[in-house]
């Protein structure tokens, strides 16, 4: 029962705990992450409102102070709130929220001479349209909205080349569509989620929309790190995100090894594991799924958009069948399915014999501009990890200056820190090279030069 009045925040607090009390239907940290979520959403509380004190909360609802501060730390990984030192806890706008890691990532003002700052494909190197577009003879109308979605001659090219045995697919509108399907059908609020450190950003501003709370495992050269991912399943994890093969940022390709390993460490847990593989449709094909082991346990996203293009807006996804099922369901109140026009188009670009060696001599040509990097700044003394993909994941001295000191020079990089979840990993940038086409020599020159700036003459 709240008994004091406490004017101090701008809403009358003895009406804010009041409200959120009267939603409270569980004495825990979610329980008031829940009715502080329904107080916003009720209009008790908006935009800008500070909470009161988590003392101040604890006191009134009697709840410890550790159950409140969970649950203001739930909220604000689900960006429903933001903590801020001397100003409190205040109420995030639902409607224009803040930019995610995403932004940060990719959002610049400049343009740039060259711009590897982008993680997209060489434009160049993408197959033609042309002869597939002939496949397309007329806007086939499905007889009902409730059709199967997807075309039954492309899941049948498609589970041709599948990593692991399932009997059915989805496709759907590019893998951030699939990851958030998955998200949403899979995913309560509070729960522990692995991920990569470091992390393509977009999945973890995901995670935080939901609630996830996020628990980042290192990579090493040979995927996430055992002993890490063996600690972070002490306590429940409710998914493992990770990308199999040429890791964005890193472009480390998980071995069969490493991948058998964390299957053995996951087998019998709740854990679904989900694959992000954007470079799956891309050769040398060596299919590598923890489904392999896990088929029960293993939602496989394969993306075409750096293969076959990023506006095709295609990729599909195997999934236990309780999870498709509910994915299935969850988008006829959506989009319904992914057009089957561009389904027809991927289908003739998956069949063409023209159209597979273009995506081959692309993928080849990926290979060569990566090695051509790496190797020329190796002789500029900066080592890099991984082994395939279109990014290079630089480690630098001070992150700023180095993408400040490019920037200078044109050449648009991304900084490191929106894809960086352990502190203290020091800085790194993300250079697009799978878009260098020619001065490579002089590109590795000035990265490796911005990698060095921001030495202080001693430490030289
Ligand atoms: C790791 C990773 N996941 C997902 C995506 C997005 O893929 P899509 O275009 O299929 O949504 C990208 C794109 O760069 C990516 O690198």
């Amino acid at each position: 029962m709240v008994t004091q009045c406490f004017n101090c925040y701008g809403t009358n607090v003895k009406t804010v705990l009041s409200a959120i009390e009267e939603r409270l239907d569980e004495p825990s940290a979610r329980g008031l992450a829940r009715a502080v979520g329904a107080t916003i959403r009720d209009g008790v509380l908006s935009s800008g409102d500070r909470l009161p004190p988590i003392r101040t909360v604890a006191a009134e609802l009697a709840l410890s102070p550790t159950t409140v501060s969970s649950a203001w730390s739930l909220l604000a990984r689900s960006g429903t709130v933001r903590t801020d030192g001397r100003r409190g806890t205040t109420v995030l706008d639902q409607l224009h929220p803040p930019a995610g890691r995403y932004h940060r990532a990719l959002e610049h003002q400049t343009r740039f001479a060259t711009d590897l700052s982008t993680g997209v494909p060489d434009a160049a190197l993408l197959p033609g349209l042309a002869r597939a577009q002939r496949a397309l003879s007329a806007a086939a109308t499905p007889g009902s909205y409730l059709d199967p979605p997807v075309l039954p001659e492309l899941a049948a090219v498609l589970l041709e080349h599948w990593p692991y045995a399932v009997d059915e697919l989805a496709v759907v509108d590019g893998a951030m569509d699939a990851l958030d399907l998955v998200t949403r059908c899979h995913l309560r609020f509070g729960d522990r989620v692995v991920v990569e450190h470091p992390c393509f950003p977009p999945i973890v501003d995901l995670l935080e929309s939901v609630g996830a709370q996020v628990v980042p495992v290192p990579l090493d050269a040979e995927g996430l790190e055992l002993t890490a991912l063996e600690a972070a399943l002490a306590s429940p994890v409710a998914a493992v995100f990770l990308q199999p093969r040429a890791q964005n940022p890193t472009g480390v390709t998980t071995t069969p090894r490493r991948a058998r390993a964390i299957a053995r460490l996951l087998e019998g847990t709740g854990t679904l594991v989900v694959e992000d593989d954007s470079s799956g449709a891309l050769p040398p094909a060596t299919p590598l799924s923890l489904g392999r082991w896990l088929p029960g346990q293993t939602a496989y996203v394969r993306s075409f958009s750096k293969s076959h293009g990023p506006d095709l807006r295609l990729a599909a996804l195997s999934a236990p069948p309780a999870l498709l099922t509910a994915i299935r369901a969850r988008r006829e109140l959506g989009q319904g399915w992914s057009s089957r026009l561009l389904q027809r188009l991927l289908l003739a670009l998956l069949s063409d014999p023209e159209s597979v060696a273009q995506v081959e001599r692309a993928a080849q040509e990926y290979g060569r501009r990566r090695a051509a990097f790496v190797e020329a700044l190796a002789r500029h003394g900066v080592e890099v990890g991984g082994t395939e993909g279109i990014n290079v994941w630089v480690p630098v001295l001070d992150e700023t200056a180095a993408v400040v000191r490019l920037a200078s020079e044109g050449v648009g990089v991304a900084p490191g820190a929106p894809f960086s979840l352990i502190p203290g990993d020091g800085g790194h940038i993300r250079v697009t090279v799978g878009l260098v086409r020619d001065g490579v020599e002089e590109l590795a020159e000035q990265v490796a030069a911005a990698a060095r700036t921001g030495w202080s003459p001693r430490a030289r």
